[in-house]
């Protein structure tokens, strides 16, 4: 089901005029499939470097390029038309100093047609959110637990619990969205200080483990749907198992194929019957360069 009217694209001007009026919803894509599925239902979709977890197997998202970024970006903008698409700067590309980020959003920007981009850091980045604001980049803040340093803080943990943790996560968001963020992730941080960030910041809040009060909220999707192993975060709400469907059907492809149940005769490319009245040929195959068929073609003939 659809759940907008717009007949165009959302922007972050959008997303930012939501503040007060209805909650954000957003989830991650890093492929043209899971894209499609989100589009329609959410407002902003983020090309997460978590895509390093969650696609490449790697343990945390420091070993993500900006290659890697581009090339998924690019597939998630081309698969949508809806949903604002956001896409994250990776760790390396951008905190050397403005004119590096720079020239890493402005790539991202051309190359993958996304929206804007995200990038993690406070106080130490403002400079640099402030220079690529002006130059024309939009970009969605990250504060609270910033998964990219993690080899720095010691693991993933909660943030804001003691005085000192809040009053950092307070000095970052709101460093941040003075130098002209148009909405701030905050990431696992304890629900008091969400709720006071939410109130005073004058641009959204979206939570990932930052409690209801946040004006949106952003999940990995594999993590909502049971594709993401067997560690779900505490803070995600498993809504399907599509991982159980999967194994289903790729066991009954196996048990198909080693029974010869599989391919059969509507599966198969034959001549036409001699003589005879057969099957109707299909019309000349025409594809695209994914083998897809296009509009004038279908595969199969
Ligand atoms: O990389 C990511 O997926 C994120 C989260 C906010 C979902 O940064």
């Amino acid at each position: 089901m659809s759940t907008h009217s717009q007949e165009r694209r959302l922007n972050v001007r959008d997303l930012a005029a939501m503040k007060g009026n209805r909650p954000i919803v957003s989830l991650t894509a890093y492929s043209a499939p899971m894209a499609r599925a989100l589009d329609d239902q959410v407002d902003m979709i983020l090309v997460g470097d978590s895509l390093g977890m969650v696609v490449y197997g790697m343990d945390t998202t420091v070993g993500v390029t900006l290659d890697m970024m581009v090339v998924h970006g690019a597939a998630v903008v081309r698969a949508t038309n809806h949903a604002c698409v956001i896409v994250d700067l990776p760790f390396g590309a951008y905190q050397e100093s403005p004119q590096a980020a720079f020239r890493a959003a402005a790539r991202m920007m051309s190359e993958t047609g996304c929206s804007g981009v995200k990038l993690e850091g406070g106080v130490e980045m403002a400079e640099t959110v402030r220079f690529l604001v002006e130059r024309g980049i939009p970009v969605l803040g990250h504060v609270g637990l910033m998964p990219q340093s993690v080899n720095a803080a010691g693991g993933f943990r909660v943030q804001g619990r003691t005085d000192d943790g809040a009053r950092r996560v307070r000095s970052d968001a709101s460093a941040i969205a003075d130098v002209g963020a148009f909405a701030i992730v905050i990431e696992h941080t304890v629900e008091a200080l969400a709720r006071s960030l939410t109130e005073e910041l004058k641009v959204p809040t979206i939570g990932i483990g930052a409690s209801p009060a946040c004006d949106g909220q952003i999940l990995v999707t594999e993590d909502i749907v049971g594709l993401g192993g067997d560690f779900t975060p505490r803070f995600a709400k498993r809504y399907a198992e599509l991982g159980d469907g999967l194994r289903e059907a790729v066991g009954q492809y196996a048990e198909d194929v080693r029974a010869r149940r599989f391919p059969t005769a509507e599966h198969c490319f034959n001549p036409p019957a001699k003589g005879g009245v057969g099957k109707p040929r299909l019309a000349a195959v025409t594809t695209d360069m994914a083998g897809r068929p296009n509009a004038k073609g279908r595969r199969g003939a």
